[in-house]
């Protein structure tokens, strides 16, 4: 196999761009023999048939450049043994509510649904909800695949991610460290489903959730600043995927408003080609998008990778969004002394901490920013 033309660590400018954007598009980082396979795989599949574990999709990761770019800029990691298929098919604009309680109609930038990762989703009500904000809360919750547990550690999501991380319910969402998203059909025009980023709001997030830790120590969700539903939504049911304070930041004279008025910022479409990757900090709001002009389903791969010094005796699949604890919910057993809640805040709170490679280019980021 030919990899002469993939990069195989990011270049000065890159980790500049990663650290000012919070994510970076790196042309040509799998082989085109590789995107074939994983499309050729995709072509054979059965309906119904999950992917998710296939070597023609792991190898995106663990046979190209991917691997040793990640290497070096951020560190070891578990070879991905799993990822999740973000293949989306033509779509018209619909009339469901959708995680966020609108219609997806309404919805601006081909329905963006910018979020964090990690948080817990439940099937969105499609009937406008009755009752108090309590009594919505607590249906909305029972409503998931493990049934009426009340506020608990153990509801689980659709999407399988918990409720809270911790017994304590101090830790409203999952983490890693990067994104990767692997590029295999042309998505070099807009509205054709891409991943949408909310360009830089990883450092306003890494900001929120220090505040956050300062205030009590509760992070995510239910931590200060940022409530579990937003019953002013139409449904009177959305989920709060991104806070406020963060929301508000990225709000400028582009960003479209929903029919009440509401306005979502704007985020940036990521235009790439088969082969293209693009990396990101855990930390950057994303979405995927609906791919409304597109010629064929849009087909990313995603990838969830966590610093392996965070939990070096645990094993990450490569897609959990919370590997703290098992792919189902699962408790973990930690040894003596070690607190996996409070590492993740740590490193909820300290963005670039599992970033080795990117030592030198964040010191020197942050000697220009404060001589500014
Ligand atoms: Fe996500």
């Amino acid at each position: 196999m030919n990899v002469s033309a993939s990069p195989t660590a990011l270049t000065l400018e890159q980790k500049r761009a990663l650290y000012r954007d919070g994510y970076v598009v790196v042309p040509n980082a799998v082989a085109p023999e590789l995107v074939d396979a994983a499309l050729a795989r995709i072509r054979r599949a059965k309906k119904g048939e999950s992917l998710s574990g296939e070597r023609a999709m792991t190898d995106l990761v663990n046979a190209s450049s991917v691997t040793p770019i990640l290497h070096e800029v951020m560190g070891h990691f578990d070879p991905p043994t799993h990822c999740q298929i973000g293949v989306n098919k033509r779509a018209e604009p619909g009339d469901h509510f959708n995680n966020l309680g609108y219609r997806d109609r309404d919805m601006p930038y081909y329905g963006a649904q910018t979020h964090m990762d990690g948080l817990i989703t439940i099937a969105a009500p499609q009937e406008v909800q009755e009752g108090t904000p309590e009594e919505i809360y607590h249906r909305y919750f029972a409503s998931g695949p493990k049934g009426d547990l009340g506020r608990s550690p153990d509801v689980m999501g659709h999407n399988m991610v918990p409720m809270f991380q911790d017994p304590g319910m101090t830790l409203g969402n999952g983490s890693f460290t990067a994104f990767v998203f692997v590029c295999l059909n042309d998505q070099s025009v807009e509205g054709c489903g891409q991943t949408a980023l909310l360009r830089g709001a990883h450092h306003a997030v890494e900001r929120f959730f220090r505040r956050q830790y300062d205030t009590n120590g509760h992070l995510g969700p239910e931590g200060p600043g940022w409530p579990r539903l937003n019953h002013d939504a139409p449904n009177r049911c959305g989920l709060v995927y991104l806070p406020d304070e963060v929301r508000e930041q990225f709000l400028d004279e582009t960003s479209e408003a929903t029919p009440d008025g509401r306005r979502w910022p704007r985020p940036t479409q990521i235009l790439m080609r088969p082969g293209d990757v693009c990396i990101t900090s855990y930390h950057i709001p994303h979405s995927g998008t609906r791919n409304e002009h597109g010629t064929e389903s849009r087909k990313n791969i995603i990838f969830r990778i966590r610093n392996k010094r965070r939990q070096p005796d645990k094993v990450a699949n490569g897609v959990s969004d919370h590997p703290d604890r098992g792919q189902m919910g699962e408790w973990l057993e930690y040894e003596e002394g070690n607190d996996p809640w409070e590492r993740s805040k740590h490193a909820l709170c300290n963005m670039w901490h599992e970033w080795q490679g990117m030592a030198e280019i964040v010191a020197e980021e942050r000697a220009r920013e404060a001589a500014a």
